[in-house]
């Protein structure tokens, strides 16, 4: 049921604390400070690139893996969506891990591009929610999501939960092929155990996005930017806000914009900036600023310290707790999320169930 929510996606956004604490256990030994993986003695040492494949929302959450996957583990990684992996011709060598990445598990592009990666001798992983699924039953290895059933149309709590449960396969990745040093184990344990109550605090600011809501439904167009792994988050709110308000909605890598998108910018155009202080934040907000020069008008997501610096001459900023960078992809999921739910309120539409969608894509 949904509770006292008003809607299946609003309470599935408010679930995400304790789904990703419970999807979390799974993946940590938060006594001995371990990263772990279901199943335990499963062997990644060999794995020498990685290939994820998925569609919309799972698709945005392996775009973040695939920092991960680098930064830790040092593996290359090539990802695509599944309608277009099957017709590229793929270049997959042996010794390399085919991960899909699906809340349902029965998209029938994700399928098939597992089908055609264990033809070509790929080692089967699938971050799935639905454990009865047909990926779930045709991975080698089973990686689930604990996110519980998901009724929304659109993702949300799926989406959190699978970047837990990537960031704790890169860092077993990273450790199998020893890039990970004890201390350094420790200290990404640490940082996803954080998240959970970082979550919490992120869905305190639910009534000031609320609040904004109106700006943003009065929109025709709205852009996301956002770089590193706010990028992909970037392209998540677009995606959110597309397909339950139909606004029309774009997610930019931050430093894209003078090369083309720019021309789109005017006082008539809200644009979304993610960016939580860290090593990319002067280098997107001066993006944000090339904006507000040519009338753009700017809703900042940052931290305290971030607003602080550079919040002024925004319409609106939305304060995020301060999280380590390994988690701000799963906390600014949260305002993006809460962003795209009141706008579409709004706006009147019905946001559980939005046209011409459904919940599981089954056909080609
Ligand atoms: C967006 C959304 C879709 C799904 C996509 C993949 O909110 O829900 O983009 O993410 O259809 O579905 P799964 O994860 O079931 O393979």
């Amino acid at each position: 049921s949904k509770g006292n929510h008003r809607h299946y996606m609003l309470k599935e956004i408010y679930e995400q604390p304790i789904v990703v604490a419970q999807t979390l256990r799974a993946y940590l030994q938060r006594m001995e400070e371990k990263v772990t993986l279901p199943i335990p003695e499963f062997d990644l040492s060999a794995i020498k690139r990685v290939t994820i494949v998925a569609c919309g929302t799972s698709y945005y959450a392996g775009m973040v893996a695939k920092y991960w996957f680098e930064q830790f583990a040092r593996v290359p990684v090539d990802i695509d969506v599944a309608s277009e992996f099957r017709y590229r011709a793929p270049v997959m060598e042996d010794g390399g891990l085919m991960i899909v990445i699906s809340q349902s598990g029965e998209t029938a592009d994700t399928l098939a591009a597992l089908r055609h990666a264990r033809s070509e001798g790929q080692t089967i992983a699938a971050v799935v929610n639905v454990p009865t699924s047909t990926m779930a039953r045709e991975a080698d290895l089973l990686l689930p999501t604990h996110a519980g059933p998901e009724i929304g149309v659109a993702s949300t709590k799926a989406f959190s939960c699978q970047l837990a449960v990537l960031a704790a396969l890169a860092a077993n990745l990273a450790k199998a092929k020893g890039k990970l040093d004890e201390a350094e184990e420790r200290r990404i344990v640490r940082h996803l155990a954080e998240a959970p109550a970082s979550l919490n605090a992120a869905l305190a600011y639910d009534e000031s996005i609320q609040t904004m809501a109106g700006v943003i439904a009065a929109a025709r167009d709205v852009l996301y930017l956002g770089r590193g792994t706010d990028y992909p988050l970037a392209l998540e709110g677009a995606l959110k806000l597309k397909e339950i308000s139909y606004i029309h909605a774009e997610g930019y890598a931050a430093g894209e914009m003078k090369h083309g998108p720019i021309a789109l910018i005017d006082d008539a155009v809200p644009v979304i900036v993610i960016a939580p202080s860290g090593p990319l934040f002067d280098k997107t907000v001066s993006n944000m600023q090339e904006v507000q020069a040519r009338g753009g008008k700017v809703v900042l997501i940052s931290d305290y310290d971030g607003i602080q610096a550079a919040g002024d001459g925004c319409i609106a900023t939305i304060t995020m707790p301060k999280v380590h960078p390994l988690i701000a992809p799963l906390v600014y999921a949260v305002p993006v999320q809460l962003l795209a739910y009141h706008v579409a309120v709004a706006k009147g539409t019905d946001v559980d169930q939005p046209r011409n969608l459904a919940k599981s894509v089954t056909v080609e």
